[in-house]
């Protein structure tokens, strides 16, 4: 039997997500048959499998070759999970070039590192005020009372939303993003598509309008007012990339800021290191994105016979490239599995290059040392204070609740 055959594992399996990603199931498939075929998603009316890619080689590999490996069909295992694959296509993480492209760059100009750098005053001060509302406090949920309200008012600030509607514009894309678990969508599918999206749009939609008639310096006006080749976006290019926007800006920080603090809290030696050497900060960052991507994948469709890591995959088939596993790839990284603030690592979390790498990396970065700096300088002897637990997602990679008592009893 090869050993192809001898690793008979549903990796989709909701069982083995329930406390984040299956690291052991991962370590094995990276081991015995690192791209991997899963045959069908049962959970999803026996949808078709797909091909896992585990190792930071073979990723990198598709990822920069968006010929073989479209993103056109679709971006997660399950093709319409909860927002239909059309709506998907019509954001530019769902598109190939040339269309990506030339949507992309336009949103690049609201992303430049010196219009980035530019926010590092207010991201600062957003996250000083959010500190600053824990002062009579002894206990909190670090994402509830900090992510949450830091992410959604950078993001909102940067879209030009005005700070009374975040915390709805929050609960409309948890809702999305953490669809499958209860606790953040009890909600059905078919309820989510008629009543959570349709919303958004009407609320993006009435934005752009509002920027159209005055125009302002932020995200939101760039994009109404800019031009690619003498064209301006259409409506729904604008809506559908404010949308995405939105939700990268809104989860993907907060979910590492709180798996970052989580792994400081379990280890009070690393959490030493950065506060006699708040210098390694910035390597800590890219440690907690390397052990803790917050999405645990993105997907691509072959449009081509090809093969990879010895598969033979065939046209049409779904190829899902699995983070968690590429960055703890012992290739690539010794002792893949300690929390090391001074590692300082390259990794995937941003995806592995190519032209859909993350747009908003500088700027999640930037929040990320902000949110670090801030917390542990405000509250350096803070405990957990309970179970933390995880959204049971095979998408969002993120804690629901992070229970902390702030200071020492
Ligand atoms: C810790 C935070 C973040 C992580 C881990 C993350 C991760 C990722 C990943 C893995 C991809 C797909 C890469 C690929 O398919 O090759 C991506 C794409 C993207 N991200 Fe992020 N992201 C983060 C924060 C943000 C923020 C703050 C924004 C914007 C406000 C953002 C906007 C985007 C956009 C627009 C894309 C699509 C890029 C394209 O298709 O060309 N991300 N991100």
């Amino acid at each position: 039997m090869s050993e192809t055959e001898a690793l008979d594992l549903n990796i989709h399996d909701r069982l083995l997500w329930s406390d984040g990603p299956p690291h052991e199931e991962f370590r094995e498939m990276r081991a015995r048959c690192p791209v991997h075929r899963t045959d069908s998603i049962p959970e999803f009316g026996d949808e078709d499998g797909f091909w896992s890619v585990t190792r930071a080689a073979d990723i990198r590999e598709v990822s920069l070759d968006w010929r073989t490996y479209s993103s056109a069909s679709g971006i997660t295992t399950v093709s319409d999970s909860v927002i239909p694959v059309d709506l998907i296509s019509a954001m530019f993480i769902g598109m190939d070039p040339p269309r990506h492209d030339r949507l992309k760059a336009l949103f690049q100009r609201g992303f430049t590192p010196k219009r980035i750098g530019e926010h590092e005053d207010e991201i600062r001060s957003i996250t000083r005020e959010v500190l600053d509302r824990l002062a009579a406090r002894d206990r909190c949920d670090l994402i509830a009372d900090v992510a949450q309200p830091v992410v959604s008012r950078v993001i909102g600030s940067f879209m030009g939303i005005p700070p009374e509607d975040d915390e709805s514009w929050a609960n409309l894309m948890n809702s999305l993003v953490g669809f499958g678990d209860p606790d953040l969508n009890p909600k059905a599918p078919e309820t989510v598509m008629q009543e959570e999206i349709p919303q958004i749009f009407e609320r993006c939609s009435a934005l752009i309008e509002a920027r159209r008639e005055h125009p302002t310096d932020d995200l939101t006006s760039v994009l109404v007012h800019a031009e690619v080749d003498g064209e301006r976006l259409e409506e729904h290019e604008i809506v559908m990339g404010f949308f995405l926007l939105m939700a990268a800006g809104n989860d993907s920080t907060k979910a590492t800021y709180t798996s970052a603090m989580l792994a400081l809290l379990e280890h009070p030696e690393e959490r030493q290191k950065l506060l006699e050497h708040p210098e390694l900060i910035p390597s800590a960052v890219e440690e907690a994105l390397r052990m803790f991507p917050a999405f645990s994948h993105f997907r691509r469709t072959a449009t081509r016979d090809v093969v990879l890591g010895g598969q033979e995959i065939k046209e049409g088939d779904k190829v899902v490239l699995w983070y968690p596993s590429s960055n703890r790839d012992e290739t690539v990284y010794e002792d893949p599995d300690r929390f090391d603030v001074a590692r300082d690592p390259e990794h995937q979390a941003f995806g592995a290059g190519g032209r859909h790498f993350c747009l908003g990396a500088a700027l999640a970065r930037l929040e990320l040392r902000i949110l670090l700096e801030e917390t542990l300088e405000r509250f350096p002897d803070m405990a957990l204070d309970g179970e933390p637990s995880h959204v049971v997602s095979q998408f969002a990679n993120q804690l629901k609740k992070l229970p902390v008592r702030l200071r020492s009893a």
